[in-house]
């Protein structure tokens, strides 16, 4: 099989990529990446000789560029991961977020559709999107596959808006499709601007943790290889037209996280208890802050036989340990355009 996986350079898609090109020698596994601030072929290094591997530096949004490929490699399927996925930088630029996340998912499904027309057999799009489109909880419920969409900021509203064309694509024109929704990832590689990646980079840098809000947000967390093996599972053995919710079963409000991270890295770095706490600093709310997202994963659960791998604890643990352990790939992604990002996001510290 041939397929085609878009943002391979990035946190999740770099796991994936691994875990297909390792798992399916036989599949050739093309990755479609243009290398926005938040790709990077170094997350992909031990790999990039496999025969069954190729990159290409390419841009969603590139109609010509798309259809090229499509001709030339004959994708069978697509694993559509490309997006901007930092919901402050949508906050900032929402146009970026409309070119990319539906733009270029329209385009993607555009060239699909060309090519698979008339004989859809063994073809499909799988669109991996997140449990953001539903929006918010109170105190209490679960998003399910059924929940309305009720998108709140401009990333969110983008990334529901793609949900819908692909879904509309496979009533419309009969596109094969399968669509997974998960909740947050954490782990090795993530951008040092999500919540996880940030704070351990400024624990290490002794720099001040910007909790937003009182820090009573609630999000429900899975480790990164889990979700990976989530989405090798829908491809392989979802049902067409089906979503999926994919969540870590693990809810945690955000200061009692930073709490526990802060625990943990005292004890990895030998410092004395409670010097990163000390760090914690509340800042300025984030504008249109959900209050809670929590996924309830019992269809994939049931219907594929998955679950998380980890516990919480373990993963956080894996996940510092590889942080500490790689501080020239955080140097080299905290120099140049992230230092003026911060710095605008943060103000200079
Ligand atoms: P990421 O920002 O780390 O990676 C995105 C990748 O897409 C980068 O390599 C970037 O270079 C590439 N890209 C961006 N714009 C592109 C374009 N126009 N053309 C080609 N490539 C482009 O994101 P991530 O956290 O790995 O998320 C991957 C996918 O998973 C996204 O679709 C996101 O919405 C979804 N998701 C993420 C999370 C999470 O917690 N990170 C949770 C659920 C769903
Ligand atoms: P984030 O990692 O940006 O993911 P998302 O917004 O997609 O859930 O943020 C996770 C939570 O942490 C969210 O409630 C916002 C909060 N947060 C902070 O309190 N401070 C920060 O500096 C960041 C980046 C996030």
């Amino acid at each position: 099989m041939t397929i085609l996986i878009t943002g391979g350079a990035g946190f999740i898609g770099s796991h994936v990529v691994r875990l297909f090109v390792e798992k399916y020698p036989n599949d050739h596994i093309i990755n479609l990446d243009s290398l926005t601030y938040a790709g990077n072929l170094e997350n992909l290094a031990d790999i990039e000789n496999k025969p069954n591997y190729t990159f290409v530096k390419g841009d969603i949004t590139n109609e010509v560029l798309i259809n090229e490929l499509f001709g030339k490699f004959k994708f069978e399927s697509v694993i559509h991961l490309a997006a901007e996925s930092h919901v402050d930088r949508s906050i900032k630029d929402p146009l970026a977020f409309v070119k990319t996340n539906i733009i270029g998912t329209v385009n993607l499904l555009n060239a699909a559709k060309k090519v698979w027309e008339g004989n859809f057999e063994n073809t499909l799009f799988y669109h991996i999107s997140t449990d953001e489109v539903y929006g918010t909880l109170g105190e209490t419920g679960l998003f399910t596959e059924t929940t309305a969409y009720d998108p709140n900021s401009p990333y969110s509203a983008s990334k529901a808006s793609s949900d819908h064309f692909v879904r509309a694509y496979g009533e419309t024109y009969g596109l094969p499709y399968v669509i997974s929704n998960c909740s947050n990832n954490y782990g090795p590689n993530q951008f040092p601007e999500k919540l996880i990646p940030l704070f351990i980079n400024n624990i290490i840098n002794n720099k001040p943790l910007p909790v937003y809000g009182d820090g009573n947000y609630t999000r429900d967390w899975l480790f990164v290889k889990d979700h990976a093996k989530a989405i090798d599972l829908v491809f392989h053995k979802g049902k067409q037209g089906e979503t999926y919710n994919i969540g870590g079963f693990n809810e945690w409000k955000n200061i009692d996280l930073v709490k526990l991270l802060c625990r943990l890295m005292d004890d990895k770095l030998n410092r004395e208890k409670g010097s990163s706490e000390k760090l914690i600093t509340y800042v300025k709310d984030r504008p249109g802050h959900d209050l809670r997202y929590a996924i309830d994963a019992s269809k994939i659960n049931k219907e594929l036989e998955w679950s998380p791998s980890v516990t919480f604890e373990e993963g956080l643990s894996k996940t510092i340990d590889w942080y500490l352990d790689n501080e020239g790939w955080l140097r080299n992604v905290t120099s140049g355009a992230y230092q003026r990002y911060y710095e605008k996001q943060y103000g200079k510290q």
